[in-house]
């Protein structure tokens, strides 16, 4: 049986203690959180978790054999690299941490204390995303021209990180998994209208090998709640809408050049397919829950996830590369390419 600490019992974590309350294997036998109300709250609900205020109190006695991290963004490297050198799995959500050097440094302290580091890379656990890189393996859609992605809603607006570094993970590491390669450069541009140097808008694009392209817009001053990406292929298109109950839709549509054209303008037809569209049986299954699944078995069977802290390292390459093009008004930076997108396969 595996022993759970969960930290950061704010918007998110309270939905961490519920999942991991319901699996097989492991149990939630402590919760930790600064703000004293926020413990109360857990404590009421799950009477058996051992609830705790300081997080160096929580690593100093022997209640736990994994962390789950939920705190904000800025704090991830600190208590991970503390859990770590406990000896303890840790499970941290995205991004990673702040910097490079700081997820490097918690990669290297992992495997040098051969622990399980993995990050909350959630939607590379849901039903769609596997379907669809399933369907691009199998070349069901052709060779990828572009992903784009929109996550856009009204707030919830953060003061400690972007939008970027907020809501963009999710898509970035959406596209490199679907595509299996990390980006050689990226671009990014943006505003920061609340508050001074924090981005509530932005819009990213990466460039890919084979002149691929994806693109991302992220906000949290938008007045509508949206949540889609598109994968479009030379055979099919596909659109992976997550508030939709019909997840994904494949449309069989396209724009084929004929193969003999001269060049000649009136031997020049562009050839439009607008086929059907239908959407794919896909298992339903919590995300969340799938990936408190996966965080386990890992430990358990000493497995790499594919959302390893190699995957979470990757992802924070590119907020890295994407921040400083948005401060340098929007100039393509180049990133280092041939490196893995994962430590694990799937
Ligand atoms: N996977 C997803 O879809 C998803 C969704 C929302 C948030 N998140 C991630 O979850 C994390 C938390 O986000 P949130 O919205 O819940 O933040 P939040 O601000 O609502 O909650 C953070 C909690 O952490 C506590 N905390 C901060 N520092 C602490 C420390 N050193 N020790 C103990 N407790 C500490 C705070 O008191 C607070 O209760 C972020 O990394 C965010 O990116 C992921």
């Amino acid at each position: 049986m595996i022993r759970i600490g969960i930290v950061g019992l704010g918007y998110w974590g309270p939905n961490l203690v519920r999942c991991f309350s319901d699996i097989e294997n492991c149990k939630v036998t402590a919760v930790c959180d600064q703000n004293y109300d926020q413990l109360l709250r857990i404590k009421d609900r799950y009477p058996g978790v051992y609830p705790i205020e300081d997080f160096d109190a929580l690593l100093d006695r022997d209640l736990v054999d994994a962390v789950v991290i939920a705190t904000p963004t800025v704090s991830h490297h600190q208590l991970a690299l503390k859990a770590l050198q406990h000896d303890l799995h840790v499970f941290v959500e995205k991004p990673l941490a702040k910097t490079v050097n700081e997820c490097r440094e918690l990669v290297e302290v992992a495997e040098q204390r051969n622990r399980t580091l993995f990050v909350g890379h959630v939607f590379l656990h849901a039903s769609p995303v596997i379907k669809l890189r399933e369907m691009i393996e199998a070349d069901e859609l052709g060779s990828i021209n572009y992903i784009s992605s929109r996550r856009l809603n009204l707030g919830p607006v953060r003061e400690d990180v972007s939008a970027l570094y907020d809501l963009a993970p999710h898509d970035i590491s959406m596209m490199l998994y679907l595509l299996g390669q990390n980006p050689i450069s990226v671009a990014c541009s943006g505003f920061d209208r609340l508050t001074p140097g924090i981005h509530d808008v932005c819009n990213l694009t990466m460039t890919f090998e084979g002149n691929r392209i994806g693109m991302v817009h992220v906000s949290w001053l938008d007045p509508r709640k949206e949540r889609v990406l598109t994968v479009v292929g030379d055979k099919r298109m596909v659109v992976y809408d997550d508030l939709e109950q019909e997840k994904i839709k494949v449309f069989d549509k396209g724009i084929d050049k004929p193969k003999n054209a001269s060049g000649d303008f009136a031997d020049f037809q562009l050839a439009y397919r607008c086929g059907g569209s239908y959407s794919p049986f896909i298992e339903e299954r919590e995300p969340l829950k799938a990936e408190c699944q996966e965080f386990i078995r890992c430990v358990a069977e000493r497995d790499v996830p594919v959302t390893d802290g190699v995957n979470g390292l990757r992802v924070v390459e590119v907020l890295d590369a994407a921040d400083r093009s948005l401060k340098m008004g929007g100039i393509p930076i180049e990133m280092a390419t041939g490196t893995p997108v994962s430590g694990g396969v799937r």
